[in-house]
């Protein structure tokens, strides 16, 4: 038995934590529900939910990949074994089967991306017709070789290891997304009629808070953004050290990922406003509202050349998260080897999604159906085995160990009731609403 990997220092935890966290969650889906649910009225139910349901659920995640010294899917056999329980095996699969099916369809969205960098690269976007370009390729087979790509990229840095991969890359990306954030949000600020966008996020319809669905969406955003769905942040917990304090370290990964998605929604909106587009585009916000945009701003090329790195950036830091979950998983339960194990999940995620490349309503469904349904089960089952089953006293024991602050006796019930009974709210409202997350 080879020695278990580990993060090398607390910063490089967060920061691969952070790559995670952040992706098209903050870019994508962020700023339009920003504006659309009631500008700065939203944020409030925003932060409630992140910053007491999403903290708790990183927390939980942090605090069971430690405490088993494993991923999600022997955590959760092993905890149901101790206490002689039936069916650990197939709930245990669940949470994994949610990471992956959230790779296959991820890894999709990764590549046009990257086919965007490199059109911003070319200066491509000064000769086409946005639209046309993007319906172009997303949907047909144009876009398997940029999926492809993407995929590669992710295997390249999992298959190095936590800490020379993942712990190493993540270390130089995250910083970097945030200088071009910031450099990009200073450009989108100083466009003419910037101020309309920042008026649009920022002034307050307080009519949203009355509404259930602002809330719903609310609640929905804090589960995806954090990535909380019983794998992913597990199994970064897994290579954590005694000594790094669990509850500090979730504050901090919620903080920054809402840092992010606050300064995407800033530099989006406001040069969406500068040119007269609609902000409530949705998803073609990226791909068809932001290059055009770019092909009419001055120095639009380099700017264009920067925001798509930077999404890159977040897409895939967040696919290497995906990865290295479902590779750990079939590492630890059939005794593979790191490449075998990694290598056998990005083939098969890559092999299941070509039919999802060609056509953009079977993209959908897959997306819809692990993010409505699997996603928040896995999120359910991993909690109900951490504060359930293992039991909410000793998970909070295992928490506190290399904390400052030990959490107290109250993040018992919060664990074991509010945090289950929000997941298992997350399941229902998403299949009523079709998809929150
Ligand atoms: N948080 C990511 C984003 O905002 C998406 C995500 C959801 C994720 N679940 C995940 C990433 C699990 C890694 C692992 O885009």
């Amino acid at each position: 038995m080879v020695e278990r990997e580990s993060f090398s220092s607390k910063l490089g935890f967060i920061l691969s934590c952070l790559g995670s966290a952040i992706g098209l969650g903050n870019i994508w889906m962020f700023p339009w529900r920003l504006g659309q649910y009631g500008g700065a009225a939203f944020l409030i139910p925003y932060f409630i939910c992140v910053f007491t349901l999403g903290v708790t659920g990183l927390v939980g995640e942090f605090g069971f990949g430690r405490s088993r010294g494993s991923g999600s899917l022997k955590g959760i056999q092993e905890v149901f074994k101790e206490k002689r329980l039936k069916f650990g095996k197939a709930f245990s699969i669940i949470p994994t089967l949610a990471v992956s099916g959230i790779l296959v369809f991820y890894a999709i969205v990764a590549g046009w991306v990257f086919r965007y960098f490199y059109a911003a690269l070319k200066g491509s976007f000064n000769n086409v017709d946005i639209p046309e370009y993007f319906n172009s390729f997303a949907g047909t087979q144009a876009s398997i070789l940029w999926h492809f790509i993407a995929l590669l990229f992710t295997v390249c840095i999992v298959i190095v290891g936590v800490t020379k991969g993942i712990e190493r890359i993540n270390k130089i990306i995250m910083p970097s997304l945030f200088i071009i954030f910031i450099i990009l949000l200073i450009r989108s600020l100083t466009l003419p009629g910037a101020i309309e966008g920042v008026k649009y996020l920022l002034i307050p319809d307080w009519s949203y808070l009355l509404k259930p669905i602002t809330w719903i969406m609310a609640l929905g955003q804090a589960f995806f953004t954090v990535s909380l769905n019983g794998a992913g942040m597990v199994v970064y917990g897994s290579y954590l050290k005694k000594d790094v304090d669990i509850p500090a370290s979730a504050m901090h990964v919620a903080v920054f990922d809402t840092i992010s998605a606050l300064l995407a929604a800033f530099i989006i909106m406001p040069a969406v406003f500068s040119f007269g587009l609609d902000p409530t585009a949705g998803p073609s916000l990226l791909f068809i509202t932001m290059p055009f945009i770019f092909k009419a701003m001055p120095l639009g090329y380099i700017f264009s050349v920067l925001f798509f790195l930077s999404i890159i950036f977040a897409a895939i830091s967040s696919a290497i998260n995906m990865l290295e979950a479902s590779s750990e998983a079939i590492m630890s339960e059939f005794n593979l080897t790191r490449i075998k194990a990694v290598l056998i999940i990005a083939i098969t995620a890559f092999l299941i999604a070509i039919p999802m490349d060609l056509s953009m309503e079977k993209f959908g469904a897959w997306a819809d159906f692990i993010t409505i349904y699997l996603a928040p089960l896995g999120s359910i089952i991993a909690s109900v085995a951490f504060f359930w089953i293992y039991g909410s006293n000793k998970a909070r024991n295992d928490i506190n160990i290399g904390s400052n602050k030990p959490l107290g006796a109250w993040f018992e019930p919060v664990g074991k009731y509010l945090f289950t009974a929000a997941s298992i709210v997350v399941l229902i409202l998403g299949v009523i609403y079709n998809g929150i997350g």
